[in-house]
């Protein structure tokens, strides 16, 4: 099979955050190509580059933990759309002085997000085995990541995207939790 199929046309120029989701559905409901992908990574690898060209990169990740947790971070100069192929994740927006706004996205759901963003994610604990699909344009080559440093500040440390997203730092209380609900709704105008 050739993982680098894509479901439409190959992208022959930048792709707006809605584009890049509609990619990033296609791409999960190819279940075949990604079930194969992940079936060739080696153990402790939890995603997988899917396609790239200039223009878009799309990444494959398997969340086999519920403590599998990106940390806040952005995504440079990326766009990106995100669709949830299986399981189900945690998606959570930072902001100053309030709780995070926290949302469960299931399986067959997703979202995206311009290059402003500052995000984190996480498997929704007791989901199970859960696949996302990431699409990014331009193709992901830098992020920063968001946490509370000793000097209890926040600071933004940049990373190359070949290194795995995990928490860096502090990451403030997190949304989720028994009783909570209301709270994490997200109530964003
Ligand atoms: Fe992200």
């Amino acid at each position: 099979m050739d993982l680098s199929s894509l479901p439409g046309p190959v992208p022959d120029r930048l792709l707006e955050p809605r584009e890049l989701l509609e990619l990033a559905r296609g791409v999960g409901e190819q279940e075949d190509a990604w079930q194969e992908c992940l079936g060739g990574c080696a153990q402790e690898r939890s995603y997988a580059s899917y396609f790239l060209n200039e223009y878009v990169g799309v990444w494959i990740i398997e969340w086999r933990e519920d403590a599998h947790d990106t940390g806040y971070h952005d995504h440079d100069r990326s766009c990106g759309g995100v669709h949830v192929a299986r399981g189900a994740i945690r998606h959570e927006k930072l902001r100053l002085g309030q709780r995070p706004v926290g949302t469960r996205v299931d399986a067959g759901d997703g979202f995206c997000f311009d290059r402003t963003a500052i995000h984190r994610m996480r498997r929704e604990p007791g989901a199970g085995p859960t696949v996302t699909v990431h699409a990014y344009s331009p193709p992901l080559e830098h992020t920063g990541q968001y946490g509370q440093h000793e000097d209890g500040l926040l600071h933004r440390v940049p990373t190359s995207s070949e290194q795995s997203l995990q928490p860096t730092g502090h990451q403030g209380t997190p949304t989720g939790r028994v009783g909570d609900a209301a709270a994490d709704r997200d109530t964003l105008p």
